[in-house]
């Protein structure tokens, strides 16, 4: 069961920040994920939400920025001990993990605003960062991960839900989803794990904090855990495997 650090090691730095990945890589995280949306003057930035108020020192809307305003604002909210983290763009974070061998999970924010052209944009950045084998593409909006199929056939999509969808592998196949991507409490369902398998599909679970979580993970072989904390995962998994 691999482990990526959710938003980076956001449980200890700022979510989505390059700190929070570097942090992630000094974890022994196997991947990150991160989210994706896009600024005024069309730069793809790493932030959770639409607005910049609940991470940063600033208000309003990614959209009605343009990156270098962005870049003004510290994006320490949630750990100020983190004096000058600030929003990085996506190419920021592959520089970063180039070197490394580290998944990237690219999750499409484009659930509220569809914005223009963000999928080519992700597509062209990650050919041309030579990142095309350590990338999987998800989303919430099953459109992008449909328009990511149809414009980059062989790309690695997963599909990201949060309540039962019904006969989910069935209908992520119909999409060609490569990955269902559920919140954990979707392990409870009946069939969810047999009817990946019988699909080819690997299942990657969010968010997975707890031992609780990790031990339901672990039981049912899902392939992908999403952690805010990838240390406390990895060192139990461990223990697990000698013991
Ligand atoms: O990709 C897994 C997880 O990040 C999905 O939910 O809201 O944390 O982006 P959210
Ligand atoms: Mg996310």
């Amino acid at each position: 069961m691999k482990i990526w650090a959710h938003r980076g090691a956001s449980g200890y730095a700022p979510e989505n920040t390059l700190e929070a990945f570097v942090l992630a890589v000094e974890m022994g995280a196997d991947g990150v994920e991160l989210d994706v949306q896009m600024s005024r003057d069309g730069h793809l930035v790493v932030v959770h939400d639409e607005r910049i108020d609940r991470v940063s020192d600033g208000s309003g809307f990614v959209r009605d920025y343009t990156l270098k305003e962005l870049k003004g604002y510290l994006f320490n909210r949630t750990h100020p001990e983190y004096a000058d983290a600030r929003i990085p763009t996506l190419q920021e974070v592959y520089e970063l993990l180039k070197e490394t061998s580290l998944c990237v999970n690219v999750e499409l924010k484009t659930g509220i605003y569809m914005y223009d052209g963000l999928e080519e944009r992700v597509l062209e950045l990650t050919r041309r960062m030579g990142m095309e084998e350590r990338v999987i593409y998800s989303s919430f909006n099953h459109y992008s991960v449909k328009k990511i199929k149809e414009l980059k056939p062989d790309a690695r999509t997963g599909i990201l839900y949060s309540d039962g969808i019904f006969h989910a592998a069935a209908y992520a196949e119909s999409i060609g989803a490569d990955a269902l991507h559920p919140a954990v409490y979707n392990l409870q369902y009946p069939g969810v794990m047999e009817a990946a398998r019988e699909r080819g599909l690997k299942v990657h679970v969010w968010t997975v904090n707890t031992e609780e979580e990790r031990l339901m993970c672990l039981e049912a072989g899902v392939d992908v855990i999403i952690s805010n904390y990838p240390d406390r995962m990895r060192g139990r998994c461990k223990a697990l495997t000698i013991s």
